[in-house]
């Protein structure tokens, strides 16, 4: 059983992220859910979590607000692929559930010292801000998490919102650095994953298939999210790369990575927010995370329709 922190700023592929850990209770338990600002601002990526809890019929879900921009730097958005909600696509009513009192970082550092040690494991889908934040307010934490679970990067892929950068880690390189030098267990899921986890005309169709309303919220959404990757890449659909971190914590046999060196470019203009990572082993750096390159697309697809058939 994983006990988690999802770390999230929904957008349509954090929303089945979360709707996927939701449905899985037998294997992750959702301590909370923290919002940052990312893919929209924050007041539009709190809301959003908690509109998905309410589709998700999880009004008990606590979702508190976290930081509104970066660390040190200016917030930069991806409305052009989320749309100007961040969760384009279905109409879903605004939620009735309130934001939880606190600030994000207080709450993952107040759950993490209180929780057992070893038993709790962040899962960031985000720009890393609120993540660096609690690990410099308390770097206590970092030897209290069993580990964290993201999606950011890319090597082999490169990058999608610069030619050299993903835009989670881009958004904020200085928080990604922290998070990377922090000595806590890491596992990341790049572009280089989820790049193919593709949702297919097929996979949208049993998305829809499942008649209930988070199937047809997951196919719409999905609908929409694929406009850009389809003109931009030429691909089959839209990638569903942030539960890739959930699925992971499900069926961890279903993704294959390198434990390697992973550093991030904060100086350079021209690469700011790069994911370096040492694949090959050229380096003498230290291996600080586990890198994935590889996913069964076919069985994440089948895992993710089961589960959201139980929702
Ligand atoms: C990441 O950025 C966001 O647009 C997605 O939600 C995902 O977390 C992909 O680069
Ligand atoms: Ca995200």
């Amino acid at each position: 059983m994983r006990r988690i922190i999802i770390d999230t700023d929904p957008g349509q592929d954090d929303a089945v992220a979360i709707l996927l850990a939701l449905a899985s209770p037998e294997e992750i338990e959702v301590l909370g859910i923290t919002a940052v600002a990312g893919n929209v601002p924050l007041a539009l990526t709190q809301k959003n979590a908690r509109i998905v809890c309410e589709l998700a019929g999880r009004t008990d879900i606590k979702v508190f607000a976290g930081y509104d921009a970066p660390l040190r730097r200016k917030l930069i958005t991806a409305e052009h692929v989320h749309g100007k909600t961040g969760l384009d696509g279905p109409s879903l009513p605004d939620p009735v559930m309130p934001l939880a009192e606190g600030h994000a970082v207080d709450f993952i550092v107040e759950t993490v010292r209180r929780e057992p040690e070893g038993t709790v494991t962040l899962c960031p889908l985000g720009p890393l801000t609120n993540i660096a934040a609690a690990l410099q307010k308390a770097p206590d934490i970092a030897g209290r998490l069993q580990e964290i679970v993201l999606m950011g990067g890319a090597y082999f892929e490169v990058g999608n919102i610069t030619p050299a950068a993903e835009f989670n880690i881009y958004v904020d390189p200085e928080a990604a650095d922290i998070v990377m030098k922090s000595g806590v267990r890491i596992t990341i899921m790049p572009l280089d994953v989820t790049h193919k986890a593709l949702v297919t005309k097929a996979r949208n169709d049993a998305f829809r298939a499942l008649g209930t309303p988070v199937g047809v919220a997951v196919a719409q959404m999905t609908d929409f999210f694929e406009r850009f990757d389809k003109e931009k890449y030429g691909s089959a659909g839209a990638p569903l790369h942030d539960p890739c971190v959930t699925a992971y914590l499900i069926r961890p046999d279903l993704f294959k990575g390198r434990f390697v060196n992973v550093e991030v470019e904060t100086q350079s203009e021209l690469t700011m927010g790069m994911t370096v990572a040492d694949w090959w082993g050229v380096s003498k750096r230290k291996p600080n995370a586990t890198f994935m390159g590889d996913i069964d697309a076919g069985e994440f697809f089948a895992l993710l329709t089961e589960r959201l058939a139980r929702l």
